[in-house]
């Protein structure tokens, strides 16, 4: 794998700065603050962030930095400096009432050499005063403090520097992650039989039924199942299920894989009845890698890798083809061009799509399930014909073709939403782009009942950014899946960015309603031009620890040609799937907050708990596995460690470190 990187700060000390002689006192604000990142508006140079004078509890200062969490400024102080102090608080320009609370923390050269606390609003400016000596790389953070940005203005008031050595430089980014090369934590399935994914299929009575069962092991392999209800039939060598069941009704199933070394056995659940998506969906979407430029070779291609890669064999499933699979209104693209419709009003795929119907027929012998994606306006987000006023009639055409997804977008609704909607009464004063939250469901209502209509399970996956709270709503529109949250990137502050902030939504999450962070971006990504993904390492392992806490729709968004062993290794581990496709559906909430870690935990059906030791900030810090007591757990526990699907001796722990932006991931059960 190429450039990946961790963290311990360190940047470049290549910009010469003018050497001093004797000790001098350099005030941060003569520094270039422009340089620094934070969450909120613009560093400010001797005023608070709104502009106003700066002020800790009561207090005036005439020089300083006024930032917002999250904050990050790196400064090159070139090892001759001996101190950095300063006055640190919340800005009174907040009001003592507001939520804000931030923590400050001073980093040299990857070492944590200070921390202010948690600091609110109206609190007295407290001191920080740190010895620089031999310090080359400095990092002034503020966090905040474990409870989301609101209101954390956040003042370095007196800032200033101690030097006999180079003046102290700015340099400009987010903290500059030092490379690690990528380490793959996660041992090699072994030639044994396993089946592996999920043990929960629902279905719906009359519609096609297809589930490969994900197994590893050396091949050949033979597969047998035993309580098989009648419709449903096996391939003893692909050990894909087809078939349909006429009535409602479970059915507890028991799955066998064997070959020359063994035999494995699974019980599965198969429950014929109104739902579907019992368990996240789990597949790959080609936005995240091709965007506008997807084609039906990729998505062919994208397919083919997932069986050859193995992948097929740790439960990923579907192949969803995001936008740009019909034609464009406006683009100068050729290949984009052409008629929107026929003259019955049925959709035209572009010219990079010949065959719609073969395609999903081609994924489907792989023995994998074909997504597509369309938008409630007359245009797409990417600006391809969007489904406005043919709501039955795509759907209708969607399930011909065969395809057993639908991700709903929201684009250009807006244009059209008031004459679709009558009754409109209250106009929402926020500025939302809907103007009652009946405006923000009825496209979903709609395009859900014209789903359930056809007679085939199509999971209905809602893209409209968590508008007018869809966790709320989505399931009752029919929604399997929904986006909390607008597009992710590949970069740390958009993905902790996210998934750190789904408390809210995560208690409507259950079997077949998910909340939906939105999809992976792991691997090689880019929206059309693709590189390998700026996450570091680490937080690659908190990324795929995360989404499986949080039950998140699983969808890999690289390019599926170019997996690497270390991405591969990443979406390839049973233990950690296992709690993304957790039978019981729970999702889960941060249960404590601890400086820079945050503990996330996730009940399971087996009565275990999976528990994630995520460390935020950007030097490693200790894990002490003392802490289950105050965590619920009480007496003897067996604590396995997921990532690594080792055990962990509780009573004899070496110190174990949770790496900066990384994750510790365990398995905690009562010990017998
Ligand atoms: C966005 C959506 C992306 C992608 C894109 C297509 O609104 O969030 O995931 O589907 O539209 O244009």
């Amino acid at each position: 794998m190429k450039s990946r990187f961790v963290l311990a700060l360190g940047f470049s000390l290549a910009v010469l700065a003018p050497q001093m002689t004797s000790a001098e006192t350099v005030w941060l604000d003569d520094l270039n603050l422009a340089a620094a990142t934070q969450g909120w508006g613009q560093p400010h140079k001797n005023q608070s962030v709104d502009g106003h004078t700066l002020t800790i509890g009561g207090q005036k200062f005439e020089r300083g930095f006024g930032t917002h969490a999250e904050s990050h400024l790196k400064i090159n102080v070139g090892g001759g400096a001996q101190k950095f102090s300063a006055k640190v608080g919340v800005d009174d320009e907040v009001n003592s009432n507001a939520a804000s609370s931030v923590e400050f923390i001073v980093v040299g050269d990857g070492k944590t050499l200070w921390r202010s606390g948690v600091m609110k609003a109206g609190a007295a400016a407290k001191d920080c005063a740190v010895d620089l000596t031999g310090v080359k790389s400095l990092l002034l953070q503020v966090s905040d403090s474990g409870d989301g940005i609101d209101f954390d203005h956040a003042d370095w008031a007196d800032a200033k520097f101690e030097t006999a050595g180079t003046k102290p430089t700015t340099v400009s980014g987010e903290p500059q992650l030092i490379f690690v090369a990528p380490y793959i934590l996660t041992p090699a399935a072994p030639a044994t039989p396993r089946i592996n994914g999920a043990n929960l299929f629902g279905v719906r009575p009359g519609s096609p039924f297809l589930f490969t069962i994900p197994a590893t092991g050396e091949r050949p392999m033979e597969f047998s199942a035993t309580g098989l209800p009648d419709g449903l039939q096996l391939d003893t060598k692909t050990g894909c299920i087809t078939g349909v069941l006429k009535t409602k009704g479970e059915f507890i199933v028991t799955l066998r894989a064997k070959n020359s070394l063994g035999t494995a056995e699974k019980k599965f659940r198969i429950v014929c009845g109104d739902q579907m998506a019992l368990t996240p969906p789990m597949g790959w979407n080609s936005w995240n890698c091709f965007a506008g430029a997807v084609s039906e070779e990729r998505v062919k291609s994208a397919a083919d890798a997932l069986v050859k890669s193995g992948l097929i064999n740790h439960g990923w499933t579907y192949i969803n083809v995001d936008d740009f699979w019909q034609n464009h209104r406006n683009s100068k693209d050729p290949t984009l061009r052409g008629d929107f419709r026929d003259t019955n009003g049925v959709i035209v795929p572009n010219s990079r799509f010949p065959d719609m119907k073969g395609l999903a027929d081609y994924i489907h012998k792989l023995g994998l399930k074909a997504g597509l994606y369309s938008s409630p306006g007359p245009w797409t987000c990417g600006g391809c014909a969007g489904s406005w006023q043919h709501e039955a009639q795509d759907a209708q055409t969607y399930a011909e073709w065969g395809f057993d997804y639908l991700k709903y977008d929201w684009c250009s609704y807006g244009s059209v939403v008031s004459s679709e909607v009558t009754n409109v009464a209250k106009v929402k004063s926020n500025g939302s782009p809907w103007k009652k939250d009946e405006e923000a469901i009825y496209p979903y209502k709609i395009m859900g009942e014209f789903l359930r209509k056809q007679n085939r399970d199509i999971v209905f996956s809602l893209c409209q950014y968590g508008m007018a709270d869809v966790w709320n709503w989505g399931g009752a529109v029919n929604g399997n899946c929904w986006r909390t949250t607008g597009d992710i990137t590949d970069t740390w502050r958009s993905m902790s960015g996210i998934g750190f902030r789904q408390d809210k939504a995560a208690p409507l999450a259950k079997p077949g309603n998910w909340n939906d962070p939105d999809m992976l971006i792991v691997g090689e990504v880019g929206w059309g031009k693709t590189h390998p993904t700026r996450l570091s390492v680490d937080e690659q392992y908190t990324h795929i620890s995360l989404w499986c806490l949080l039950s998140a729709p699983l969808l890999i968004g690289c390019d599926m040609t170019k997996l690497d062993d270390f991405t591969l290794n990443l979406l390839s581990n049973d233990e950690v799937l296992a709690i993304d496709q957790d039978a019981l559906g729970k999702e889960t909430t941060c249960v404590s907050t601890n400086g820079d870690v945050r503990i996330y935990a996730k009940d399971l059906e087996d009565g275990g708990r999976a528990l994630g030791f995520f460390n935020l900030g950007v030097t490693p810090l200790p894990l002490d596995l003392k802490q289950l007591a105050s965590l619920g757990f009480g007496g003897q526990q067996h604590v396995h460690d997921l990532w690594r699907q080792s055990d962990v001796p509780v009573n004899d722990t070496p110190a174990i470190m949770i790496p900066a932006h990384g994750v510790v991931l365990y398995k905690v059960t009562a010990a017998k």
